[in-house]
């Protein structure tokens, strides 16, 4: 199969774009930007992302307890490309408040998902990491998208 072609075929489905967040002991507290994030269950309430094989921060995500996911708006595009950087997932503390068992919440998120780790799927190249959610929030405001390789924004989808 052509890989690339199969990466662009792949990208005419939209997103929004997440944050996922970890604490953990040796590493610290950290981050790294997800659009695979999908809603699986609402009863146990569950939901997925998943992890290259190859990420520098696999260990971390998948021997984790609990993890976060932080949905971005569109005015959270810097932190987006941030935390995709690689060496660049330990966070800036003033962006992220701690939810009650110390996993990161992303500050002014469209919505927080505190997760326990349910479910781990080894999937090729990728790992599915299945989280139960145990509390979340939401707040108003315009999310950030990902179509074609590239952000967008409700706002701007459709002119
Ligand atoms: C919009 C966007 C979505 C991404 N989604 C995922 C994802 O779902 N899973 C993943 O493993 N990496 C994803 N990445 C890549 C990671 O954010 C990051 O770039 C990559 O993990 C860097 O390599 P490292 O993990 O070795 O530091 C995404 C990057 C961007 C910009």
């Amino acid at each position: 199969m052509d890989t690339k072609a199969f990466r662009s075929a792949l990208g005419r489905f939209a997103t929004g774009v997440c944050l996922i967040s970890v604490y953990d002991p040796d590493s610290g507290a950290m981050a790294m930007t997800a659009n695979s994030f999908a809603s699986v269950s609402l009863d146990p309430a569950l939901v997925l992302w998943s992890i290259q094989n190859d990420s520098e921060c696999f260990r971390e995500y998948t021997q984790c307890s609990r993890f976060g996911i932080s949905v971005l708006n569109d005015q959270q595009t810097a932190l987006s490309n941030h935390y995709a950087r690689k060496g660049q997932h330990a966070i800036n503390d003033n962006d992220f408040i701690r939810d009650s068992n110390g996993v990161p919440l992303l500050r002014d998120a469209l919505a927080q998902f505190s997760c326990k780790l349910h479910q781990l799927h080894e999937a090729g190249d990728h790992h599915i990491i299945v989280g139960q959610v145990e509390a979340f929030s939401v707040a108003d405001g315009t999310p950030l998208l990902f179509f074609g390789g590239a952000y967008n924004s409700l706002s701007q989808a459709g002119q």
